[in-house]
C-alpha cells in the first residue's frame, strides 16, 4: 500500500483498549472515566482479521498499544495469535509498565508472557524518575513496579526495550539528565517525546511545553555536544544522537517543532473501536468497523476499505495548526 505522498504502509498500530490504570495528565481527564461499551471495542477474532487482510497488502509490523494494552483479558493469546500471522515480521507492545511483574495464571510473568508470544520490542512510558513527581503526572503511585517491569522485560530476555519520556518543563526538565543515566545503566533507549495536542486536559499549555531543541540543549550542557546519527532509524520519526564520551543513543521526537517530522510516515493506526486512522495528528478517521461487521462483508470488501483510508492519509500531521493552548482535544489513546 502506498499513498499519494510516497509513503509505503507497511506498519499497524492498533490500540485494543481505551482502558488504563493509570491517568497520565496529557493523555486523560483526571476526574471519572466514561469507559466505552464492551460492545463498541473490536473483539480480538475482529481485530486478528483486519491484521491478516492488512498483511496481505504490505502490513509487516503491528505494534499493540491501549490505554494500557495489559489491563485487556487474554492479552497474551491475542499477541500469539498475531505472531502467527504470515507476513507479520514484528511485533511490538506499549505500556506504561506497571504491570510487567504480575504473575500469569500458568506462573510466568507477564513479561516473560510476552516474550514468549513473540513480542519483539516494547516500549515503556517513563517521564520521571521521582516518586512524587512520577504520582502527580500519572495520577498513581507506581514508579517502583514501572522500574521492577523494566527489569523484568530484561531478565524475560526482550531483545528491544525503549524508554519513552514525554517532555514537560517544570516537571521533568531538571531530570533530563537523570533519564539518560538511568537509560545507559539499564542499557536501554531512551527517547524524548514533544507534548502533542491529543489530550483532554488543559495541561497543553505554552507553558508546559519543551521542545525536543530546548531539551538538547539542557541535556549537552552536562553531556558535551550531542553528535547527529540520522543513519540511525527505529520504526518511527525519532531522530538519534550520539552523547560524546560514552557512546549512548538518546532519540528526540520533535512532533511540533521538527518539520520534517512527517516525510518517512510509514504507519496506519486502528483505535480500540475499530476506527481507522491515516494520521496521529488530524482528526481523519474511518469506520472500519462498520465494514466489518456487516455480515456480507468479505475480505476483498475490507481490503478496499484499507487502499481507500490510506489514499487519504494526509502529507503531514495537522498539530501545528491545531496547538491552541485550552482547547479541548479528543483522546485518541497513549
Ligand atoms: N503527547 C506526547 N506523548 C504522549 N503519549 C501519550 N499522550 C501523549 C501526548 N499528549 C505517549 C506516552 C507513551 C506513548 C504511547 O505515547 O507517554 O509513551
Ligand atoms: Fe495510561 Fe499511557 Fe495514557 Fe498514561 S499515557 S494514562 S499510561 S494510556
Amino acid at each position: 500500500m502506498e499513498d499519494t505522498h510516497g509513503h509505503r504502509i507497511s506498519y499497524l498500530r492498533i490500540s485494543i483498549t481505551d482502558r488504563c490504570n493509570e491517568r497520565c495528565i496529557y493523555c486523560m481527564p483526571q476526574e471519572e472515566q466514561i469507559w466505552l461499551p464492551r460492545a463498541d471495542v473490536l473483539d480480538y477474532e475482529e481485530i486478528l482479521r483486519i491484521i491478516r487482510i492488512g498483511a496481505s497488502l504490505g502490513i509487516s509490523k503491528v505494534r499493540i498499544t491501549g490505554g494500557e494494552p495489559l489491563t485487556r483479558r487474554n492479552v497474551i493469546w491475542f499477541l500469539e495469535q498475531v505472531s502467527a500471522i504470515e507476513g507479520i515480521r514484528d511485533l511490538g507492545f506499549s505500556t506504561n509498565g506497571t504491570l510487567l511483574t504480575r504473575p500469569l495464571p500458568d506462573g510466568r510473568s507477564t513479561a516473560q508472557g510476552l516474550k514468549d508470544a513473540g513480542v519483539k520490542s516494547i516500549n515503556v512510558s517513563l517521564d520521571t524518575l521521582d516518586r512524587a513527581t512520577y504520582a502527580k503526572t500519572t495520577g498513581r503511585d507506581l514508579l517502583p513496579d514501572v522500574i521492577e517491569g523494566i527489569d523484568a522485560a530484561q531478565s524475560a530476555g526482550i531483545e528491544k526495550i525503549k524508554l519513552n519520556t514525554v517532555l514537560m518543563r517544570h516537571r521533568n526538565e531538571h531530570e533530563l539528565w537523570d533519564l539518560a543515566a538511568f537509560a545507559r545503566e539499564h542499557d536501554v533507549l531512551l527517547r524524548f517525546i514533544e507534548l502533542m495536542p491529543v489530550s483532554t486536559t488543559e495541561v497543553l499549555t505554552e507553558d508546559n511545553f519543551l521542545s525536543v531543541g530546548e531539551a538538547m540543549a539542557l541535556l549537552e550542557f552536562r553531556l558535551g555536544k550531542l553528535i547527529p546519527r540520522p543513519e540511525v532509524k527505529t520504526n518511527g520519526p525519532a531522530a538519534y544522537y550520539e552523547v560524546p564520551d560514552t557512546g549512548q543513543l538518546l532519540g528526540f521526537i520533535g512532533a511540533m517543532t521538527n518539520l520534517h517530522f512527517c516525510e518517512t510516515c510509514n504507519k496506519l493506526r486502528l483505535t480500540c473501536e475499530g476506527k481507522l486512522r491515516p494520521c496521529l495528528g488530524s482528526h481523519l478517521e474511518f469506520d472500519m468497523r462498520e465494514v466489518l461487521r456487516k455480515p456480507e462483508a468479505t475480505d476483498e470488501d475490507v481490503a478496499r476499505f484499507f487502499m481507500e483510508v490510506v489514499e487519504r492519509k494526509p502529507k503531514e500531521h495537522d498539530f501545528r495548526n491545531n496547538y491552541q493552548p485550552g482547547r479541548r482535544m479528543i483522546a485518541i489513546g497513549g
